[in-house]
């Protein structure tokens, strides 16, 4: 199948783009009007993600809606815990949950590796459907969340300000914990080749909870596994985003992947020098920026795109959209990374 807008692709793969392509981490989403009624019609988010048609649905709302050069399949990096034995839920006002967590090599008995047709299909389907519904307009972006980013849920059973248990466990069970991360590696790699036999036009994997570890204990426990996964997704290009790791940003550099994703602490110059010319950067825009004047949105972004210039660069916000984030004042990002030309 043939994009008619394929900017993204371009841009990830180094080549020149007439301008730069934009879209938002969390466009699908509660944002949007049009999606809190499709969510109103299902008992709960996980149901809505375990529904192909409706999955589909909300994955094209933002493309139809507030004109981004990409999709991203609706979903959730939670779906590997419960595609290993380690189901969760997710808990209105609060977050994720996991009934039981994972924390000794008597729990890793129960996990399996995920089978990503036998366990994920749900996800492969809504790719095919969202493929076929896009009919070329824009890429799909298919993702999963890194190993660490999993295993930190995983061992704490939710969501946390510290993530102490999961960090605790690095320091007294080291081999549990790369017995646990090499298992979620394997399952990743496997859930991501799937999507991409599916459809998914470029993959990210999200390490949101990157920024907690020290440097020495990211390289170990961290960056190793996500290096197995560049390594090993040679298909479609792949985006690394690991929030708050900006003492990592120059290993990012050496890995196998063609985009790594900034996030709004990070200085975009200073990135690019630490990154090197061979990847293409995306973010960062504070998702904050958001919440004030048009006119301060139009102006920022500018700056923003100036900052990282013509080439290699995905515009996007630094991490997700706010669920109380007026459309408006999306689509005045969007608008204007989409009428910025570079000065020759
Ligand atoms: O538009 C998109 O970006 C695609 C869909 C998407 C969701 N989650 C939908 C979602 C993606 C890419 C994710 C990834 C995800 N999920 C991450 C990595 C990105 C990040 O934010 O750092 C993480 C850490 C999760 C785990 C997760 N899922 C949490 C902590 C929460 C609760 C927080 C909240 O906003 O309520 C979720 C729920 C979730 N995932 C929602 C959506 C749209 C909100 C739930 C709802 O609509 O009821």
């Amino acid at each position: 199948m043939l994009l008619t807008n394929d900017l993204l692709l371009r841009a990830a793969r180094g080549e020149k783009t007439e301008r730069t392509p934009v879209w938002l981490m969390r466009q699908a989403g509660r944002i949007l009007p049009e999606y809190r009624e499709v969510r109103s019609r299902v008992s709960g988010f996980i149901e809505l993600v375990e529904t192909p048609e409706l999955a589909a649905e909300v994955t094209i709302q933002p493309v139809d809606i507030l004109g981004v050069d990409a999709a991203i399949i609706f979903s959730d990096i939670l779906v590997i815990p419960q595609a290993m034995g380690c189901p969760y839920q997710m808990i209105e006002q609060k977050g994720p949950w996991f009934e039981k967590t994972i924390r000794t090599e008597a729990d890793l008995k129960n996990l399996h590796l995920a089978d990503p047709e036998e366990d994920l299909g749900f996800v492969l389907e809504a790719i095919r459907l969202t493929k076929r519904e896009l009919n070329g307009r824009v890429p799909l972006i298919g993702f999963a969340g890194a190993p660490w980013t999993i295993f930190a849920y995983m061992t704490e059973g939710s969501g946390s300000k510290t993530f102490s248990v999961a960090r605790k466990m690095l320091y007294t069970e080291p081999a549990f914990a790369e017995r646990l991360l090499d298992m979620i590696t394997t399952s990743t790699i496997a859930y991501l080749k799937a999507q991409i036999q599916a459809g998914a036009d470029l993959i990210q994997v999200f390490d949101s909870w990157a920024g907690i570890l020290s440097p020495e204990q990211y390289e170990r426990f961290s960056l190793r596994y996500i290096s197995r996964i560049c390594d090993e997704i040679t298909e479609v290009p792949v985006t690394v985003f690991a929030k708050g790791a900006y003492f990592a940003r120059e290993h990012m550099g050496k890995l196998s992947c063609q985009t790594i994703g900034l996030d709004w602490n990070m200085d975009i110059v200073e990135s690019r020098a630490l990154i090197g010319p061979n990847k293409t950067l995306q973010g960062n825009m504070d998702p904050c920026l958001l919440y004030s004047s048009h006119e301060n949105i139009r102006n920022t972004t500018e700056e923003m795109l100036r900052a990282f210039g013509p080439d290699r660069h995905i515009a996007n916000l630094g991490h997700g959209l706010y669920p109380d984030t007026d459309p408006e004042a999306v689509k005045v990002f969007i608008e204007t990374v989409k009428n910025f030309r570079h000065s020759a």
